[in-house]
């Protein structure tokens, strides 16, 4: 199929690529003229693993090309794709970029004739395709609703996995104004098997939302439960997790062996979830649940206690050192979450912003440098970005593992503990739950747990 994908941010291209490995004819349109040279020359502008291979692949092979011209590119196509941003501010999400998409796409369906295929993959705010894009559609083009279709369908891409994600999905969810619109995008998707849901455009848009809240409720539960066992002498929220993701909800037995479901992942304490997805749709869920009359306080839960993460962090970092001012205090990891360089939302970003407010001398560390470059652009000079752990822990009152890196568990820690002025890891992703560190000599904690004395009950 011809397929014209607007908007070449992280889910464009992740889309456009993918679609292309598939067999489909696609063209990028993006207003950057820069974005659209370094596409035409088969480079990747973000980082994303995969994503690289495939674009150079989709671009040799002619299957994936690059314009700035949209309405060259809607002329030659059968469907079109609206994956432009949706940037929230105060709780609402601005719509006017799938506004504008969809009336240039609507003005280029004015030109030409034959049946045309709509689709919004941004994630928007329920009822946003059936009247806004509709409506943009409509006056631009001229046509009458038998003569275009519109859809919604929403992407499921996780930064770091988007490309199997994408390659190997859950589901495919086929919002559509009707039957024939609905038929045209589940041929897009003939080659994919699992499953697909047709449903109406609102809750396509709905699923998307639900999803995001789904998850990081799991996360903020966890995290709740954390926070109790941070205040009981003794207690560990890891074991405690452990016992509960035992439930056959959660993990199912095979011949005696234990399979744990992927939500187990989510069901593990930390210091909050951020990046360009769960706080921006819980946010904006949350506002247009009250601008429909149907608060959601739910998610005004799951909000509070992921905001208040990063000072509860803080508060068992003062447990052990006491006052912060003027203490060297190392951040190990950036990004949001590993496998990626944004730091969007990043609860490292939000630690730092405490830890300073508390008088402390910071240092960062992220093994990413791409992350350190964004880092760099974010943060202002007074904290110290280092690719090295090195330079970051020498001289530090107490490491804070922010981002769970899994290089974090390679270092040689019993020499790094060395160069600290006092050896403590305030471990607040738990990553050393289930897998001491190399190297004794020094005192670790992990979120989630109260530690009695110095020798603590927690130590590893
Ligand atoms: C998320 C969802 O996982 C995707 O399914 C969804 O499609 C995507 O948003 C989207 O809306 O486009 P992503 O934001 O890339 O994907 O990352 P996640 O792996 O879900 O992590 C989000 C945040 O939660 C990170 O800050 C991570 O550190 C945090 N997290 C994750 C925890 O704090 N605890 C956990 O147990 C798991």
């Amino acid at each position: 199929m011809n397929v014209t994908i607007v908007g070449t941010g992280y889910v464009g291209l992740v889309t456009g690529a993918c679609l292309a490995a598939f067999g489909h004819d696609v063209t990028c349109v993006d207003n950057n003229p820069q974005r659209v040279a370094a596409l035409k020359a088969g480079e990747c502008p973000i980082f994303e693993r995969g994503l690289p291979e495939l674009i150079q692949r989709g671009i040799n092979t002619g299957k994936l090309r690059a314009t700035g011209n949209l309405a060259e590119a809607v002329a030659s196509s059968a469907l079109t794709m609206i994956c432009v941003g949706t940037p929230s501010s105060g709780g609402r999400i601005d719509l006017s970029l799938v506004r504008e998409a969809a009336r240039q796409i609507g003005a280029a369906l004015r030109e030409v004739s034959g049946y045309h295929v709509v689709v919004v993959k941004s994630t928007v705010v329920p009822g946003t395709t059936e009247t806004l894009v509709r409506e943009a559609i409509a006056s631009a083009s001229g046509r009458s609703e038998e003569e275009y279709g519109l859809c919604m369908n929403p992407e499921f891409l996780s930064q770091g996995s988007a490309v199997a994600d994408f390659m190997q999905p859950d589901r495919i969810i086929l919002g559509a104004a009707n039957r024939r619109a609905g038929e045209a995008l589940a041929e897009l998707y003939r080659d994919f098997s699992c499953p697909k849901l047709t449903m109406a455009l609102v809750n396509a848009e709905l699923v998307k939302y639900a999803a995001n809240s789904f998850q990081a409720s799991l996360i903020s539960f966890a995290n709740q439960i954390a926070v109790l066992c941070e205040h009981v002498p003794g207690a560990d929220e890891a074991a405690v997790m452990r016992g509960v993701h035992l439930d056959r909800m959660l993990t199912r037995m095979e011949d005696g062996v234990a399979i744990p479901s992927p939500a187990t992942r989510f069901l593990r304490a930390g210091i909050g979830f951020g990046g360009s997805c769960f706080p921006k749709d819980l946010v904006a869920l949350r506002y247009f649940g009250q601008q429909v009359g149907a608060p959601v306080p739910l998610l005004d839960a799951i909000l509070d206690i992921n905001d208040q993460r990063p000072g509860q962090v803080v508060d068992l970092l003062e447990a052990e050192l006491g006052s912060l001012d003027g203490r060297r205090i190392a951040i190990l990891g950036l990004a949001f979450k590993p496998d990626t360089d944004d730091l969007r939302e990043s609860r490292s970003l939000a630690l730092i912003e405490r830890l300073a407010a508390k008088g402390a001398s910071l240092r960062a560390h992220d093994p990413l440098p791409q992350a350190l470059d964004n880092a760099r652009l974010m943060i202002d000079g007074r904290v110290l970005l280092h690719a090295e752990p090195e330079p970051v822990l020498e001289g530090a009152d107490a490491a804070v593992l922010a981002t769970a890196w899994p290089v974090y568990r390679e270092w040689n820690w019993e020499r790094l503990a060395r160069l600290m002025r006092h050896p403590l890891l305030l471990d607040a992703r738990n990553l050393f739950a289930d897998q001491p560190p190399r190297g004794p000599i020094y005192r670790r904690i992990g979120v989630g747990m109260k530690a009695i004395t110095k020798e603590g009950l927690n130590h590893p």
